[in-house]
């Protein structure tokens, strides 16, 4: 076995999270990289942190808020630093992209994550824009990936009951004429592309977008009611809630300034009205002119809607 020194060493910040997780395993089962995995100290007990120590994993303790040579001595040896933390944390990247910096890091994956958009639609994507911006600025080498929207918060969850969510899965919204197509990436397939992008120098210095399947909202609800049925034979128990391009203008004007209403509202705007969210988006040049993941990657086996849908209306 090689010494970890050897290995392309790779540092996920917020590794314990939803889309660190899925980054993990990616980079586990590629079987060719150092994982380190940088926690809060309040994190280091919880039972995931132990979870992937036994898995090989180096748990590293890091606040952004650390002075910078704490800060240096976490990202000690790292060839990559992959950003996958909470949301609140986007604008505490400075430090952290500041000391990658300083100690040679060659390739920093800021935490985006998400849909594209272009700059002045979404409060959410400008305040990642400005770390992309300054990560330029102090020339550091890096790739900017997105995801698109998560399939399982597509599909409307199976009950009759709705929530007062932004979230599709929860709210069983319809938004707009429910005919924009949108990107989706089922999760687990996220760490898949990240282990192929950070090993290919086509696309240091480039965004790229991952994506697993493009369906509109309507063509969602007609692939739930299928394997609804396929599955069980019964009808679907959720029931769309439509809402017009107008009421989505009213929610957002409603929304206090920086609120998770605000970015989920900015969110369903982008997506379902402005049709922001789809791979030839991405690849226009005010968009930042992806590399589209699947082009570079074809073997990757990726999952559809269709197969989510199998699993999540199974009984
Ligand atoms: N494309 C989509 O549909 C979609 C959906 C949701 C999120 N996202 C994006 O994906 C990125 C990562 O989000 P995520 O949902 O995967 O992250 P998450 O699971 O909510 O959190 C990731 C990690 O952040 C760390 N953390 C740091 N400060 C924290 C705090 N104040 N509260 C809670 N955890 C904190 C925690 O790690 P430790 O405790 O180990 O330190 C946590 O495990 C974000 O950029 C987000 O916008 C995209």
């Amino acid at each position: 076995m090689s010494s970890p020194s050897s290995k392309h060493t790779v540092f996920v910040l917020g590794g314990t999270g939803t889309t660190g997780s899925s980054v993990v395993n990616g980079l586990l089962e590629a079987g060719k990289y150092h994982v380190i995995v940088g926690v809060r100290s309040s994190s280091l007990e919880k039972p995931e942190v132990s979870k992937l120590r036994e898995r090989g994993v180096e748990i590293r303790a890091i606040e952004l808020t650390f002075p910078p040579a704490e800060l240096d001595a976490a990202l000690k040896g790292v060839d990559t630093v992959i950003s996958t933390t909470y949301y609140t944390e986007i604008d505490k990247q400075v430090p952290l992209a500041d000391a990658a910096k300083r100690v040679g890091v060659k390739r920093f994956v800021p935490d985006d994550w998400a849909t594209p958009c272009v700059r002045g639609v979404r409060k959410f994507y400008d305040q990642k824009g400005a770390i992309q911006d300054y990560v330029k600025s102090i020339g550091l080498g890096y790739t900017f990936i997105d995801v698109g929207i998560w399939t399982v918060l597509a599909f409307p969850e199976d009950k009759e009951e709705t929530e007062d969510s932004f979230i599709p899965s929860k709210s069983h919204r319809i938004t707009g004429t429910g005919n924009v197509k949108n990107a989706l990436t089922h999760i687990p397939d996220i760490g898949k592309f990240v282990a192929e992008i950070i090993d290919d120098e086509r696309t240091l210095n480039k965004y790229v977008f991952c994506w697993g399947d493009e369906k509109t909202q309507n063509e969602i609800w007609e692939i739930a009611r299928k394997a609804k049925a396929d599955a069980s034979g019964g009808p679907l128990k959720a029931k769309p809630v439509f809402e017009s391009e107008e009421d989505v203008r009213t929610k957002l004007k409603n929304a206090k300034d920086w609120s998770i209403q605000q970015i989920g509202e900015e969110y369903n705007w982008s997506m379902y009205i402005r049709g922001d969210n789809n791979v030839e988006s991405a690849k226009k040049p005010e968009y930042g002119g992806a590399l589209d993941a699947r082009e570079l990657y074809p073997h990757i086996k990726v999952s559809s809607a269709e197969d989510i849908a199998k699993e999540l209306y199974k009984q």
